[in-house]
């Protein structure tokens, strides 16, 4: 499924696939932390939001609508889970095997290049944002719409740059614990560096700075 016919799905909601095998970004990540990150961690949260939208006015939404509403509303526990449904399938499109910095693109270098300055520059704030982020969250590159540079911002918790009429989500990574620390145990610093080196997905970075 892609992100926008996930944006598009309403209830009930299931475990949305990842876009590759659960061992394919072996060595970096292995098959072990999908097993957690994706079949438990976020299956829970798709799990969770059914169960609290089912009898709600909520169930005839789509996704994106649900996360959306439940912001505007304070719907704390709808939107925590409904985000996260969405967050962790955009982490999923966000990574390739053989992808990172060491197989940059020649369009993704030059986009890079025009709102960072250098691949090095951007490589350096998208750590520094993951590893600032106090406690759980997500580090993004997003599109500025109304600049339309790139910009790298920081989220806590299950907060979402989806919401944010101006900005458009380019890619992310995930700095929750259960993000890392079965491969990186407490070391989220060399988790970032290995992510920006080696995983970030060019084509579907490419897709959303169009
Ligand atoms: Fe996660």
């Amino acid at each position: 499924m892609s992100i926008s016919s996930l944006e598009l799905s309403k209830f009930p909601f299931s475990l949305p696939s990842l876009p590759f095998e659960d061992n394919a970004l072996e060595p970096v990540l292995s098959k072990e932390s999908f097993d957690f990150h994706h079949k438990k961690h976020h299956n829970a949260y798709v799990v969770k939001l059914n169960e609290l939208i089912e009898n709600t006015e909520y169930k005839d939404l789509t996704l994106k609508e649900i996360i959306q509403k439940s912001e505007k509303e304070g719907k704390q526990a709808i939107f925590n889970n409904a985000a996260q449904v969405w967050n962790h399938a955009f982490l999923w499109y966000s990574m390739q095997k053989n992808g990172g910095t060491k197989n940059i693109t020649d369009k993704a270098k030059a986009l890079i290049e025009k709102s960072f300055g250098s691949v090095g520059e951007f490589q350096a704030k998208l750590i520094d944002a993951g590893v600032t982020q106090f406690g759980s969250g997500w580090a993004w590159v997003v599109l500025n719409k109304s600049t339309g540079k790139l910009e790298i911002i920081k989220t806590a918790n299950a907060l979402t740059p989806l919401t944010n009429e101006n900005l458009k989500p380019v890619i992310t990574v995930d700095v929750w614990e259960h993000a890392y620390y079965i491969d990186y145990r407490n070391r989220r610093p060399d988790f970032l560096k290995i992510f920006t080196e080696e995983l970030i997905n060019w084509k579907f970075f490419e897709e959303n700075t169009k």
